[in-house]
């Protein structure tokens, strides 16, 4: 029997013990509350309340600009549509880099304001004294290496990372730092798939990829893409799993035919 299928509540010891039994890990992202209750009740093993909010939710250009407090206002609603998937929640740019005490401050609002399960950050070696500040306080935290969309304009690009020797094996030393340190999983994003597979197999912590290829540890998508609600972006990593900007755009212009016709509300749907 698969640990999916039995466990009534995911915690990162489960996340681990899936990893040993070669079981892979499911997550996606939700930022609000009826989108988690689904996402959860469909048996999600983790929800990341990512910072892409900044571009799903708010329409910015990038993830930069999401505050912490609208950070830990979605957290919130996502916790409190959760009852068995693990919570993770991204820390935002500007909330961690300064330093540690920073990133531990950070790490406390979310877990008492939103009652998240884990914080998430981007970066390697950089990170390292953060990230065991933040767990000397008993948070968990997940590391995010490869495309880290923070750093979107150091990169310039969108474009698939660390496909060079040398920003691949550095990929791969702040991978074992990021274990070392303690992170109780790793997120790859937007890298070849060889060099995830090679990091998953080096490292004993669960790796999750999103554009990394099939021989890592689990997926991750951002949720209104996999539904097709945001039609315009269509990287090859993209898997359409639903088409809601259609279905959406044909109720709406049904509903408008309908109030337009006086046929809505009819007899039976008034008081
Ligand atoms: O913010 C986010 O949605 C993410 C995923 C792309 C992993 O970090």
């Amino acid at each position: 029997m698969s640990v999916h299928k039995v466990v009534k509540k995911i915690t990162t010891h489960i996340l681990q013990e899936m990893k040993l039994k070669g079981e892979k890990i499911s997550m996606l992202t939700a930022y609000d509350f009826s989108m988690a209750r689904i996402v959860d009740a469909a048996g999600i093993d983790i929800i990341l309340v990512g910072d892409s909010a900044s571009n799903v939710m708010a329409g910015h250009e990038t993830t930069l600009p999401i505050t912490l407090d609208q950070m830990i206002y979605h957290a919130g609603s996502v916790i409190r549509a959760t009852n068995r998937a693990l919570v993770v929640v991204d820390l935002p740019f500007g909330s961690y880099q300064g330093n540690s005490k920073e990133a531990l401050n950070s790490s406390i609002r979310i877990m008492k304001e939103a009652e998240a399960h884990a914080v998430k950050l981007e970066g390697g070696r950089e990170v390292k004294e953060s990230i065991e500040r933040i767990l000397s306080a008993g948070i968990p935290v997940m590391g995010h290496l490869g495309l880290t969309p923070q750093s979107i304009y150091k990169f310039g690009t969108y474009t698939v990372r660390a496909k060079e020797e040398v920003e691949a094996k550095r990929l791969i030393e702040d991978a074992h730092i990021l274990q070392e340190a303690g992170c109780f999983a790793i997120v790859l994003e937007k890298i070849p798939y060889k060099l995830a597979a090679q990091v998953a197999a080096e490292l004993t912590i669960p790796i999750i990829g999103i554009g990394a290829g099939n021989g890592v540890d689990g997926q991750v998508l951002v949720l209104h893409d996999m539904l097709g609600i945001n039609n315009e972006f269509s990287p090859r990593f993209l898997r359409r799993y639903a088409n809601l900007y259609e279905v959406i755009t044909s109720a709406v212009q049904n509903y408008v035919k309908d109030v337009k016709a006086k046929d809505f509300p009819n007899d039976s749907e008034q008081y």
